[in-house]
């Protein structure tokens, strides 16, 4: 993908300053196209073949970002909030200012969100048009077993709801405690949905951590650090959502 930028844009959207400040510090000679000084922020610089350097420091220019980030509890899944902090706050310098969230984990939820400025990709990535699987280890309150198992498997109802059949693998139950801790995927994305499922089967959420989000693995990413996606990442979202042998879902499945 190429497209010619005004050079305060290319600086603007890599840097997170503003058109104004971008502008300021490109008469202030202080960016260099291919090494030669540019005075002009309106100048065309096409990222195929422009290098742009600011203090000498190349910043190069990326249509598409991809993060993963290790929400921890008590942070927004959002791009902005006036009291809390966001999800946008633990990617570190460099990201471009138009990513968002793809997907919302509860602000009590930790775990892997995918941080990407790619519309397109996202919209499949969450409807349910593309079953693209989400996991979450969750401890509860009370014992799991079998019977809760062939539940999830069925389809939870809860109230008027009925969620599509989902995994549940149990992972241990602590009969002197009382509690238990599993896996469980699902390819919805409905509000509380993972709380809600536990909570039909009488047993309440006391943690949820999201561990995979399609082919994304949170691995031993540290909670609160973000990384960029490798390019074998990314293809892999891609082509989970190019599954059930079409390109693209009819409209009215969406
Ligand atoms: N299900 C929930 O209940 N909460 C989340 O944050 C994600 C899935």
């Amino acid at each position: 993908m190429s497209e010619i930028l005004r050079l305060d844009r290319w600086l603007s959207d890599m840097t997170g300053l503003s058109r104004k400040e971008t502008g300021r510090l490109i008469r202030k000679k202080r960016v260099t196209v291919n090494r030669e000084i540019i005075r002009d922020a309106a100048f065309p610089a096409d990222p195929a073949v422009c290098t742009v350097m600011l203090d000498g420091k190349e910043i190069p220019y990326e249509f598409f970002q991809y993060y993963m980030v290790n929400k921890p509890a008590g942070v927004l899944s959002a791009t902005e909030d006036r009291r809390r902090s966001t999800v946008m706050d633990l990617l570190p310098p460099g990201h471009r200012r138009d990513l968002f969230p793809a997907g919302r984990l509860d602000i009590d939820t930790t775990g892997l969100i995918l941080m990407t400025n790619d519309g397109q990709l996202a919209h499949r990535l969450l409807s349910p048009a593309w079953h693209v699987n989400k996991q979450y280890v969750a401890t509860v309150d009370g014992i799991l077993d079998g019977e809760a198992v062939r539940a999830f498997a069925d389809g939870i109802v809860s109230g008027d709801i009925q969620f599509a059949p989902a995994v549940l693998d149990i992972l241990e139950t602590d009969a002197s405690g009382g509690t238990s801790r599993a896996f469980v995927t699902i390819h919805e994305g409905k509000f509380h949905q993972v709380k809600k499922m536990f909570e039909a089967v009488g047993c309440p959420v006391k943690t949820l951590t999201r561990t995979a989000f399609g082919p994304l693995l949170l691995g031993d990413l540290a909670e609160s650090a973000a990384r960029k996606l490798t390019d074998g990442e990314i293809q892999a979202l891609r082509d989970c959502t190019q599954a059930h042998g079409k390109d693209y879902p009819d409209e009215n499945e969406i």
